[in-house]
C-alpha cells in the first residue's frame, strides 16, 4: 500500500477545512516544486492557537498533512506551533512516499506565515521569533 492508512483517512475526512473569517494571522505559501498553494488561518488568544483552519490547492498528501498539522497545532502555545517540522507531521501520519515528502512541507511553511502574519499585525518585528520560512524540505534537494 503506497499511503498509511492515517493518510487516507486524514485526505478523505480532512480536519479544520475552511476560512476563519476574523482570522487573528493569514498565511499563504505556495511549494516551489509543483506549484500547489497552501492557505492557513489561525486565531490566538494570549499565546495559545485556539483555532486553526486551511484551505489549500494541494495534492492528497498536502490535504491530508495540513489537516494533520492543523489537528497538532490546535490548542497549542505558539513557541510550540512553531517547533512543528514537516518531519514530525509526516511521521503522525505514519510516513509518505519519498515523492510526496516535499507535499508535506507546504503546511509547516503556511503555519509559520500565518504565525508571522500574527506578530505583524500586532506591530511586532517576527523575523527573529519566527525566522526564515524555508522555501523547501531538505529531502526535495
Ligand atoms: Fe503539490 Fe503535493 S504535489 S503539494
Amino acid at each position: 500500500m503506497l499511503y498509511s492508512q492515517k493518510v487516507l483517512d486524514h485526505f478523505a475526512n480532512p480536519r479544520n477545512v475552511g476560512e476563519i473569517a476574523d482570522a487573528d494571522g493569514i498565511g499563504e505559501i505556495g511549494n516551489a516544486k509543483c506549484g500547489d498553494i497552501m492557505k492557513m488561518y489561525i486565531k490566538v488568544s494570549g499565546d495559545v492557537i485556539t483555532d486553526v483552519k486551511f484551505k489549500t490547492f494541494g495534492c492528497g498528501a498536502a490535504i491530508a498533512t495540513s489537516s494533520m498539522a492543523t489537528e497538532i497545532i490546535k490548542g497549542q502555545k505558539i513557541e510550540d506551533a512553531l517547533k512543528l517540522t514537516n518531519k514530525a507531521v509526516v511521521e503522525a501520519l505514519d510516513g509518505l512516499p519519498p515523492a510526496k515528502i516535499h507535499c508535506s512541507v507546504l503546511a509547516e511553511q503556511a503555519i509559520k506565515a500565518a504565525i508571522s502574519d500574527y506578530y505583524t499585525k500586532q506591530g511586532i518585528d517576527p523575523t527573529s521569533i519566527v525566522g526564515e520560512i524555508p522555501d523547501c524540505c531538505e529531502d526535495c534537494h
